[in-house]
């Protein structure tokens, strides 16, 4: 079987994505990585994700070992591609957070075993996952749905929208200039997207959508622009009056750390319309199904 690795939605088809979320869903967990690691690779600060991911290799048997950037120090210490050959002879798969994308698609370029983004500066393909669960177990399924994001054109919003494509739903971004999806950005996008729409304008955006969402400002790596972003992004806060533009019964999503005041009201996140808490719940879930996927199903993860 073909070893295959997860660094951004579109890697997966839209029935293998479909898979994945049934496995995410299956009541008796595969015990695909029993007695086998799954190294989990950090440059990046974590709370949600280093913790859904580890639970999700211990529900599938396996044993995961969590690596600090001060540990290995990828292309300082060693290169990327030798800490990936070395984790490889002990794990069934290779779970990073960097800055760079770069770094893992040189992972993958040499590792024999999946290698999977949990974050990386271009893409969030695990948020996505549990973005779509959510919706899914909020509506039912995903026809006839419409996302709207608002705020940056960042790693979150790519993959959301990559996501949300995939599975049918129509997509509205929001971001303002300077902050927009470029025009390489726009036509992968509408590879998946049978539906896009891309503005400037909050209000557009979240006419009539079904899930309305959110995240941050300023993303890990960017708090030397902190002041500048912010004067960029106002009039970009999700607040009750925007929400109240969106369909009846829409919900808001945010795929935490959350900044009350800056790009979503307390008011909104902590309120009625908020499903956070069931959205951070589901990192774990979706972790769960796609490791299952990739060391399971697609028959990788074979050090
Ligand atoms: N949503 C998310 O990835 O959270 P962490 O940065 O805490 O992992
Ligand atoms: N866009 C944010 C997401 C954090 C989960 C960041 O990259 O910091």
């Amino acid at each position: 079987m073909t070893l295959r690795h997860f660094l951004e939605v579109d890697d997966l088809t839209p029935d293998e994505l479909a898979e994945v979320l049934a496995l995410a869903a299956a009541p008796e967990p595969p015990r695909v990585l029993a007695g086998r690691g799954a190294a989990l690779l950090f440059e990046k600060d974590s709370a949600r994700t280093r913790n859904s991911t580890e639970m999700a290799v211990v529900q599938l048997g396996g044993h995961p070992i969590t690596i600090a950037a001060g540990e290995v120090k990828l292309d300082v210490r060693e290169s990327v591609e030798d800490v990936a050959r070395t984790l490889a002879c002990y794990h069934a798969v290779i779970c990073a957070r960097v800055y760079e994308h770069e770094k893992l698609e040189r992972m993958a370029a040499v590792s024999s075993v999946p290698v999977v983004n949990l974050l990386s500066d271009a893409s969030h393909p695990l948020q996505a996952l549990a973005d779509l669960l959510t919706v899914r177990g909020e509506f039912g399924g995903f026809d006839g749905r419409t996302v709207a994001y608002v705020g940056d054109s960042n790693n979150v919003a790519r993959s959301l929208a990559l996501a949300a494509g995939s599975v049918g739903m129509a997509v509205a971004v929001a971001s303002p200039d300077g902050y927009r999806f470029g025009a390489a950005d726009e036509a992968r996008l509408r590879a998946r997207c049978a539906e896009l729409l891309l503005t400037d304008d909050p209000a557009a955006a979240v006419a009539g959508a079904d899930v309305v969402y959110t995240d941050t400002w300023i993303s890990m790596g960017q708090e030397d622009e902190a002041d500048e972003r912010r004067r960029d992004f106002a009039g970009y806060t999700v607040d009750d009056a925007l929400l109240d533009k969106a369909a009846p019964g829409a919900v808001l999503l945010h795929c935490l750390p959350a900044h009350r005041g800056e790009e979503v009201a307390a008011e909104a996140l902590d309120g009625p319309r908020s499903r956070i808490w069931p959205q951070a719940e589901n990192r774990m879930h979706s972790a769960r199904g796609l490791l299952a996927w990739l060391v399971g199903a697609a028959g990788g993860g074979h050090p």
